[in-house]
């Protein structure tokens, strides 16, 4: 163990969904600690601009064109990774897609979009990962980005995603299990809203609803404020590092207190 416990330096780091929001900010964060970067997307033209402005602050990244989604794709990054890395020390599941439909209106196509890159994306490149690491017969880590919309209900639409969602926590406790004895470390981060540019497109979507929308969000997060993608990239920080060595089948809220405050709990007299 590194004499600082939660460097990743020179660690070699694999991240989904790297081009935009969290992703990059996770990027932004372990890049400026040493680790050395696979920043994989299906939007190119994000990747090279993150890799662009990595590169600006000193931080080497490379790039890898892959949809989550599709299982040859997940192969072909992990074979990339092992010719040009030998093997991988930590996977950061991101990558995931949404939907606003309510239950009744969710056609097929719609559930295996959101089901296909927000659940099973997030098992085929954690399988991949595992095979690296199992036969590098190092230890690893792996950070899948869950949502509080895994444990509580958020209505909206949200349907899919939810169970999507909790498809990844369960995931993360089995599949923390399954490998601790091949010390494969697996936790998951459950954010609140996080003031992306994705987030913050669908609260201009509401329209007139976006102001009563973001004060119902707010309400809900007794610190009083939505996520910046630091706050994530902070708890990502230290799930991946060394720091967090007996930490495993952990889903970790990163949400203001938003998960324990009960909808009839008050902050002070009521
Ligand atoms: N922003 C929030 O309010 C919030 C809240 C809770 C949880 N989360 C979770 O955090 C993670 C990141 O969210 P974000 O807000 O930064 O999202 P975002 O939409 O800003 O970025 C997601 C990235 O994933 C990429 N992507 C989408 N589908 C892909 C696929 N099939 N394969 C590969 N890449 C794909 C996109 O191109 C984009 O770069 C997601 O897992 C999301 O569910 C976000």
């Amino acid at each position: 163990m590194s004499k600082n416990a939660f460097s990743l330096d020179g660690k070699v780091i694999v991240i989904t969904g790297a081009a935009g929001g969290i992703g990059m900010e996770v990027c932004r964060q372990l890049g400026g600690d040493g680790a050395k970067l696979i920043m994989a997307d299906i939007d190119e033209v994000g990747l090279a601009a993150g890799k662009a402005e990595l590169a600006a602050r000193g931080v080497s990244a490379v790039t890898f064109k892959a949809n989550s989604s599709v299982e040859a794709d997940v192969i072909a990054l992990f074979k990339f990774v092992a010719k040009e890395f030998g093997m991988a020390d930590i996977l950061i599941n991101n990558a995931a897609a949404g939907t606003h439909t309510p239950p009744q209106d969710t056609t097929l196509e719609i559930w295996d979009t959101v089901i296909g890159t927000s659940l099973t994306g997030y098992f085929l490149n954690a399988r991949e990962f595992s095979k690296l690491v199992i036969a590098a017969k190092k230890p690893g880590a792996i950070v899948n980005i869950s949502s509080i919309a895994g444990s509580s209900a958020i209505g909206r639409g949200n349907f899919a995603y939810s169970v999507a969602k909790g498809g990844v926590n369960q995931m993360t406790r089995e599949l923390a299990i399954e490998w601790a004895k091949s010390k494969i470390r697996v936790n998951a981060i459950q954010p609140c809203s996080v003031n992306t540019p994705g987030w913050r497109k669908w609260v201009e979507t509401e329209g007139e609803k976006a102001k009563p929308l973001m004060e119902l969000l707010v309400r809900g997060i007794p610190m009083g404020r939505v996520a910046e993608p630091e706050d994530i990239a902070h708890a990502v920080h230290f799930l991946a590092s060394d720091a967090a060595a007996m930490v495993t089948g952990t889903i970790l809220p990163v949400d203001g207190g938003n998960l324990a405050y009960n909808a009839g709990g008050t902050l002070g007299d009521y």
